[in-house]
């Protein structure tokens, strides 16, 4: 059998496919932004349409970038925004409603309801999350309230609910499968996530019928083959995990204490602690890291909801940088002597503030301050952001000691500016492997591991490499005042202070 194996990575605003060969190296791949929707304040929806047509243009052109057919492939393996929900009627399987996606903020009164019901340390005592509009529940919730008829419907089984990934099974095996993994399970609020399973007193507190929710399987299963006709052979779909926890995967974060964190549009860091299911008293998510063979690994996860989206803003915002790479030179021109701070609470601040009702604001300007010191405040925000994010980590578990070393991918991480400066905040070595798709790479090596034509786990941690190593080499005194400043302008940010 050939060692071809596709990656469909659906993300928050691009779709890509990546043909990986059998040395584990990109043969092709294809890419496809789609329309963001905004119909009110704080909501964001996908068109599940326009995201299932990205998905299979997207393979098609990864095979052709490869000169490749979908004979050719040994497995698919999906990867995915998170948290975000469709629900799509069984018998025809069109959606009821745009997609509700992870970002919006629709659900924050219902949240708030049930945290004053008391209802929130069940809630996490169970799954790990907390009562946040970013978790995929209340969203379905908020479909079967507001779609009409739907909740009746849902109940007959006639509807089916699922995160990005399963509507994707669905429709790739010609709604023959109805599954997700486990790690997607533990973004959705309902699923508990000690006992590997839907629960059903949150289920009934949700008023969201069981019957409903996809099987849970481990990242690493048979969910189906895809259609014939879609592109011209079979293909096993052999691999799923969410985005995160793929980029875990894709950098060998295999053992306890190690942690990547991915520079996207947001950042997402997970510190692997085996099958220790650390309850965060500091503000941190504990989720599924992975399920391979049903052993579940744990992770605490520290999630950002600002990161590479402040460069954006200075791009196309401010328009202070014509290109997201201009960033880390304009940073590195600023005058030492200001200290300008930015926090980026666009859309609120997430761990370990969760407060969604924070907004942006930049402290310390003088007369002087100018583009150069806007950039380097948005790109030392994502450090010191990822530096409390450790901070919690170290507090939470014992075993996350002073020797962390943090593995980065994502766009941002191609500035060398930021990743030192990165590693000089939190005073803690930053390493930037070789290969940046670690996301797909993850995977794409669950679905190629399980099809027997890709390496284990101990082999396939053995092909990470490392391309630099960017160690701290900052004044400690100058990092605690750096520190002590951001700590006082994100006091004064909150909602709450
Ligand atoms: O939890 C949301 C996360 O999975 C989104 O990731 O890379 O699509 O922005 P991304």
């Amino acid at each position: 059998m050939s060692g071809f194996v596709l990656a469909i990575d659906q993300g928050t605003t691009s779709t890509r496919a990546i043909l990986f060969d059998d040395q584990m190296k990109v043969a092709g791949s294809g890419q496809k932004e789609f329309t963001q929707h905004y119909p009110a304040s704080g909501w964001v929806e996908h068109d599940p349409e326009e995201i299932w047509a990205s998905v299979v243009a997207t393979v098609k052109a990864a095979l052709k970038a490869a000169g490749r057919a979908a004979s050719d492939v040994a497995a698919i393996g999906i990867t995915n925004q998170r948290e975000t929900v469709v629900i799509w009627d069984r018998a025809t399987g069109k959606p009821i409603h745009n997609a509700i996606v992870w970002q919006d903020r629709r659900t924050a009164p219902l949240c708030q309801k049930l945290k004053k019901q008391g209802l929130e340390k069940t809630f996490t005592k169970k799954t790990g999350l907390l009562l946040d509009p970013y978790f995929s529940g209340t969203k379905i919730a908020w479909m079967l309230d507001k779609v009409k008829g739907a909740r009746k419907r849902a109940e007959k089984g006639e509807l089916l609910a699922g995160t990005i990934d399963s509507f994707l099974i669905w429709r790739l095996t010609g709604g023959k499968v109805h599954a997700t993994d486990a790690t997607n399970a533990s973004r959705t609020l309902v699923y508990n996530i000690a006992e590997n399973a839907w629960d059903d007193e949150l289920l009934a507190i949700l008023n969201i019928p069981a019957k409903m929710l996809p099987e849970v399987k481990d990242c690493a299963d048979d969910y189906g083959n895809t259609e014939k006709n879609l592109f011209g052979a079979e293909i096993r779909i052999l691999g799923v995990a969410g985005d995160q926890h793929a980029a875990t995967i894709g950098q060998a974060c295999f053992e306890p204490g190690m942690m990547k964190s991915t520079y996207g549009t947001g950042c997402f860091a997970l510190l692997n602690t085996g099958a220790d299911l650390v309850r965060s008293k500091n503000r941190l998510l504990t989720t599924i890291a992975y399920r391979l063979n049903g052993k579940t690994t744990y992770a605490l996860e520290g999630s950002i909801f600002i990161a590479g989206a402040a460069v954006q803003w200075l791009r196309d915002g401010i328009k202070v940088i014509g290109k997201a790479e201009q960033s880390g030179k304009l940073a590195a021109e600023a005058d030492p002597t200001q200290n300008v701070y930015l926090v980026p609470a666009f859309v609120g601040l997430g761990a370990p503030h969760w407060d969604a009702e924070a907004r942006g604001a930049i402290f310390g300007l003088t007369r002087n301050s100018g583009p150069a010191e806007f950039a380097r405040a948005a790109l030392e925000a994502v450090a010191y952001q990822t530096r409390d994010l450790l901070d919690a980590m170290r507090k939470d578990w014992k075993e996350a000691s002073a020797k962390t070393v943090l593995r980065v991918d994502g766009g941002m991480v191609a500035s060398d500016w930021t990743m030192q400066r990165l590693a000089d905040i939190l005073d803690a070595p930053v390493d930037r492997p070789t290969i940046l798709e670690t996301t797909a790479l993850g995977a794409a090596w669950l679905a190629g591991s399980k099809a027997g034509v890709w390496p284990k786990a101990r082999e396939f941690a053995k092909s990470w490499a490392l391309e630099r190593r960017f160690l701290p080499d900052m004044d400690s005194a100058v990092r605690s005042a750096k520190l002590a400043g951001w700590r006082d302008a994100v006091r004064r940010t909150l909602s709450t202070q």
